[in-house]
């Protein structure tokens, strides 16, 4: 058998010329479970966490799979099993947590617009740590933690002023952005903080943004937290554990993100020679866990010449794959079955009614009506971002582990999308 493996997705492969995710053939999961079909591959999921557990070993350290990335039930169960904990940042994601049999101590709820509803829910089932982002935040949690005769365990999110160089819709830890809170201000609010009867100060949080693919702006940013570490516990407060957020990037279009244990031995060191070791540590990942563990398959519906560009048209949009139309970003595109013969030159767009409806540009593919492709990593911000737009039933998913295939999401059907609305009279 001739195996070729895709850089960067270790358990996606053309094995006898045909793509196969582990030990299953996509041309046997698109015809069992139709397109667009979402195909994850558990082994990847563990073999990514593993690279953060090896960073830590020996450590105090809790990864809190950052859920937003990808929420699937069966996605969590995966990683709840495997010792997780989960950064929340809705009640919403809270239920799914538990649903899916997550330790509700294990999690950190982080967010700029959390409502008391939802601390209500989150004092109730115990979660580890609220990533407080705002002294108005802290002042209402005091409060709706004190009506129910609780005391919220919180860390505050700093905003350390660094540059992740990443796209400016997903960075986060710059001045003028709303995430954290000022540098400057951070003493004087864990000084309120600690003043407050329904809190209890445990930690500090920072998160510098997404898709992060240098180890400096992570370097910069720990020095920035671990000065404010100082400045608080001079000023009376402790601080048990730090949480240096998510962020960690993946291979997209030949990116070279560092590995997470390469990146964690460079900044475990940092905190080793500051003298803050053995501190309890966190961290919130989530692309770096499920990005590359995720395909999307979706079936060539047309070829549509034309004057100044050929189109693909499959059957895969905006609504399942919005990262292209939100960010400009790179999917790679490639079929199932490798064809004889050279490509044309493509740009891969979806039926929605919209010209921001492009899954990849400037492709050379060789394709025919019918023919699957894969875009690949579509494990992270992929179905936890898609809709219903253009009333588009949500694609089905699947799990893959070894030569076991598992249906996870059942695709939504139209009448799904329509059953809680109303006629009028
Ligand atoms: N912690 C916090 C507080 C966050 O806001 C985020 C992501 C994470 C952790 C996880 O970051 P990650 O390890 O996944 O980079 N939709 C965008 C990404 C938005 C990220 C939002 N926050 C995309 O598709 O690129």
């Amino acid at each position: 058998m001739t195996v070729s493996t895709l850089p960067g997705h270790p358990f996606i492969a053309y094995q006898d010329g045909a793509l196969c995710v582990e030990q299953v053939r996509l041309s046997d999961l698109a015809q069992t479970h139709g397109t667009p079909l979402f195909v994850y591959s558990k082994a990847a999921m563990l073999s990514a966490l593993a690279a953060y557990q090896r960073g830590f070993a020996g450590r105090q350290a809790q990864i809190c799979y950052a859920m937003k990335a990808n929420s699937s039930l069966a996605v969590l169960q995966v990683f709840a099993q495997a010792g997780c904990g989960f950064d929340i940042v809705s009640a919403g994601e809270l239920a799914r947590v538990l649903a899916a049999g997550g330790d509700p101590a294990k999690v950190i709820f982080s967010g700029v617009g959390k409502t008391r509803a939802e601390m209500q829910q989150a004092l109730q089932v115990g979660i580890g740590c609220f990533n407080v982002e705002s002294t108005a935040e802290l002042d209402v949690l005091s409060q709706v933690a004190t009506a129910m005769g609780r005391t919220a365990p919180v860390s505050l999110r700093v905003n350390p002023n660094v540059d992740p160089k990443t796209h400016p819709y997903i960075s986060t830890g710059l001045k003028g952005n709303k995430f954290g809170v000022a540098h400057e201000d951070t003493v004087r609010i864990y000084q309120h903080a600690a003043s407050l009867p329904g809190l209890k100060v445990v930690g500090i949080d920072c998160h510098i943004g997404s898709q992060i693919t240098e180890v400096t702006p992570y370097l910069d940013a720990m020095d920035r937290v671990l000065d404010l570490v100082t400045e608080i516990e001079a000023a009376g407060v402790p601080i048990h554990h730090i949480d240096f957020g998510g962020g960690l990037g993946i291979n997209y279009n030949g990116d070279t993100p560092p590995e997470a244990d390469a990146l964690w031995a460079q900044l475990l060191a940092k905190l080793d020679a500051r003298g803050f070791g053995d501190r309890q540590l966190m961290i919130e990942p989530g692309r770096s866990l499920v990005g590359n563990a995720g395909v999307c398959l979706s079936e060539v519906l047309y070829l549509k010449p034309g004057e100044q560009k050929n189109f693909c048209i499959i059957d895969a949009a905006m609504n399942d794959l919005p990262r292209p139309a939100m960010y400009q970003a790179f999917h790679h595109i490639t079929p199932l079955q490798v064809r004889e013969g050279a490509g044309t030159l493509y740009d891969v767009v979806g039926p929605i009614c919209e010209s921001g409806d492009w899954i990849g540009r400037e492709r050379t593919l060789n394709v025919q009506p019918g023919d699957v492709l894969a875009v690949l990593s579509a494990g992270a911000y992929c179905m936890s971002m898609s809709s219903n737009y253009n009333t588009r039933g949500r694609a089905a998913e699947v799990l893959v582990d070894g030569a076991q295939v598992h249906l996870i999401r059942q695709r939504e059907s139209v009448f799904d999308t329509f059953q809680l609305e109303h006629l009028v009279g």
